[in-house]
C-alpha cells in the first residue's frame, strides 16, 4: 500500500505584479514530522505559508491534506482544517489575561454570551499541562515574558485542535534558553502526532529541530535534505546557490583616535555606571541576555530615552543627547531591533523609507527632491542587493529580510560616524547576513565606527574588535577579539 502523504503541495505558483513569488513548487510532508523551510529573503517561504493558511490563493497548483484537496480561502477556514500559523510578530492582547488570549472569541466557553472564567482557567491549565508548562491563566499577558507569550499562542492553537502548526521565524524575539523551551514543547507536541513547518534563517536552529529541511530559491523548489545529510555548508549552498565566505579579517584599531566616549552613564534603573571608548573604525560588540540592559544601553546612545546621568564625549568634547535628533546631528545613526514597530513606515514606499533620515539633504526650495531620493535609494539598493519590485514599491511588499536591509541602508546613506545597530541581521538570510557583516567590516576599515548589540554570538565574534558583556545593567566583562569565545561570553553574561 502506498502511503498517502500528510500534506502535499503540487505545482503551486503565485505572482505579485512583476515578481514570481512561487514557481511550480511541489513537495510532500509526512505526518508528525518537523519540516524545516529555508531560503533567502524573498525566496517565497511566507508566500507558500500564506497560501496554505488561506491568506492568498495560488495562481496555479493544489494542496492536499490527508489525500484530500483543500483550498482554504481565509485563515479561519484553514484553522477549521486544523492548520494554524504563528507569524513573524506575536499578536496577543496585552491587556487581557493569559486565558482570555488562549480562548480569544469566538471560542470562549460560556453561556448566554458571557465567558465562563472558571472553565476557561481550568481548560487553560490543562492545555499548559499538556505543553509541560506552568503559567498562571489569570495573569495579564502584559506581564508575560516573550517565551510565555509564545506558549500562550501555542495553547491558543492547541485549543483549536491543530493538526499542522506553521512557525514562521518564531525564535527571533527569544533568548537562547527560551528557544530551548519552545523546542522542547514542539518535540512534545510532535510526540502527540502534530506536524510542524518551521521557517527560520538560523541554520543551527533549523538543523537541530527539523527532521527534514526543504529549500526554496527564487520561488522554486530546490530540494529536501534528510536529517543525516544536514550540513551547514551544503544547506548554505542550496539556499544561496553558491558558497558563502563568512570569514572576515580585521585590522588593528588600537592606535586610532577615540570618537565616542561614555563615562559612567546610566538610564533609570536599567543601566548604570557604563564607561567605554569607541575608536575610529572600531566595531564594538555588545552581548548580554535579555534584561541585562543591552537594549537600554544602545537605545540611550540614540537618545530614546537618553542617559540621565554620566557624561558622553564626541571627539573629546562633552555633548548632551536628549533626543534622537541630537544623536543624528552628532553623526550617530541607529538601526533598531524591531523594524516593524520602531523602524519602518508601513504606509510609505521604499525610497521614502530609505531617504527619511536624509530629508534635510533631500529638500530643494522646501520641497522633497524626489529625483535625488530615488537616485539615493537605487544606489543603496544596489549596494546592499535589496531584492524588490523597485524603489517606488510599498515597503510592505518586500520580504522581511529585505525590509531589514532598507533600514540599514537608511542610516548608511547619511554616512554616520557611529552607527549603533541592534540585532542587525535578525530575520536576514545567510547570504545577506554575510553581506551585511562584510559591509560593516568594510565600512569600519574606511573609518566608520560601529556599536553592534546582538544576541547572535557567532555574529558578534565574527565582526567585533572588542565585546562588552552586559549583566544586571552593568558591564560585566570586556573581551578583546583574541580573548572572546562563546563560552567566555555566556559565562560572564550568566554568572557572578
Ligand atoms: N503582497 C505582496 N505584494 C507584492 N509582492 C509581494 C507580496 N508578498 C510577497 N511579495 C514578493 O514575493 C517574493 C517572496 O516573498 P516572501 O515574503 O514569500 O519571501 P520569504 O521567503 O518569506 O522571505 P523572508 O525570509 O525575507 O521573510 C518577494 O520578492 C516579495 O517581495
Ligand atoms: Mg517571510
Amino acid at each position: 500500500m502506498s502511503e498517502i502523504p500528510f500534506l502535499e503541495f503540487s505545482g503551486l505558483s503565485k505572482r505579485f505584479g512583476g515578481t514570481q513569488a512561487l514557481d511550480g513548487v511541489s513537495f510532500t510532508i509526512r505526518k508528525g514530522e518537523v519540516r524545516g523551510l529555508a531560503g533567502e529573503n524573498g525566496a517565497g517561504k511566507s508566500t507558500l505559508i500564506k497560501i496554505l493558511c488561506g491568506v492568498y490563493s495560488p495562481d496555479a497548483g493544489e494542496i492536499y491534506l490527508d489525500g484530500e484537496k483543500i483550498s482554504p480561502r481565509t485563515p479561519a477556514e484553514a484553522e477549521k482544517l486544523g492548520i494554524s500559523v504563528f507569524h513573524q510578530e506575536i499578536p496577543v492582547c496585552l491587556n487581557l489575561s493569559v486565558a482570555a488570549n488562549v480562548f480569544l472569541a469566538p471560542d470562549m466557553p460560556g453561556r448566554f454570551g458571557m465567558p465562563n472564567w472558571r472553565e476557561m482557567y481550568e481548560r487553560c491549565e490543562e492545555i499548559f499541562e499538556a505543553l509541560g508548562e506552568k503559567i498562571d491563566p489569570e495573569k495579564p499577558v502584559r506581564e508575560c515574558s516573550a517565551a510565555e507569550k509564545q506558549m500562550v499562542l501555542l495553547a491558543r492553537v492547541l485549543s483549536k485542535k491543530a493538526r499542522l502548526i506553521v512557525l514562521d521565524e518564531p525564535t527571533t524575539a527569544l533568548t537562547p534558553p527560551d528557544v530551548q523551551r519552545l523546542f522542547s514543547v514542539i518535540e512534545r507536541l510532535k510526540g502527540m502526532g502534530i506536524t510542524f513547518i518551521f521557517v527560520s534563517h538560523m541554520l543551527e536552529e533549523i538543523m537541530s529541530l527539523s527532521d527534514r529541511i526543504t529549500v526554496l530559491r527564487n520561488g522554486q523548489y530546490i530540494g529536501t535534505l534528510d536529517r543525516p545529510e544536514f550540513d551547514t555548508e551544503k544547506l548554505t549552498q542550496m539556499i544561496v546557490g553558491h558558497s558563502v565566505v563568512s570569514v572576515v579579517s580585521r585590522k588593528q584599531v588600537d592606535e586610532r583616535p577615540v570618537i565616542l566616549e561614555a563615562r559612567e552613564i546610566g538610564v533609570g534603573s536599567s543601566v548604570s555606571g557604563i564607561s567605554f571608548r569607541l575608536r575610529r573604525g572600531e566595531i564594538l560588540g555588545i552581548a548580554g541576555l535579555q534584561g541585562s540592559g543591552r537594549s537600554a544601553l544602545v537605545r540611550c546612545l540614540f537618545g530614546s530615552p537618553p542617559p540621565d546621568r554620566g557624561r558622553l564625549l564626541v571627539d573629546g568634547v562633552e555633548v548632551s543627547i536628549r533626543s534622537p535628533l541630537d544623536s543624528i546631528k552628532l553623526g550617530i545613526g541607529y538601526v533598531p531591533e524591531d523594524r516593524k514597530i520602531l523602524g519602518l513606515f508601513r504606509s510609505m514606499d521604499v525610497k521614502r523609507n530609505l531617504g527619511i533620515a536624509h530629508v534635510d539633504r533631500m529638500t530643494r526650495l522646501g520641497f522633497l527632491d524626489m529625483r535625488a531620493m530615488k537616485a539615493l535609494a537605487e544606489e543603496m539598493a544596489k549596494l546592499l542587493r535589496i531584492s524588490m519590485p523597485g524603489v517606488d514599491a510599498p515597503i510592505t511588499s518586500l520580504s522581511g529580510g529585505n525590509q531589514q536591509k532598507v533600514l540599514f541602508a537608511r542610516w548608511l546613506a547619511i554616512k554616520p560616524r557611529v552607527l549603533v545597530m541592534h540585532e542587525p541581521t535578525r530575520g536576514v538570510d545567510v547570504g545577506a547576513k554575510a553581506e551585511i557583516r562584510r559591509l560593516i567590516v568594510n565600512l569600519a576599515d574606511e573609518g566608520y565606527s560601529f556599536i553592534v548589540a546582538s544576541s547572535d554570538l557567532d555574529e558578534l565574534l565574527a565582526i567585533s574588535d572588542r565585546i562588552l558583556v552586559m549583566r544586571h545593567g552593568k558591564i560585566a566583562t570586556e573581551l578583546t577579539r583574541g580573548q572572546a569565545t562563546k563560552e567566555r561570553i555566556i559565562l560572564s553574561a550568566t554568572t557572578g
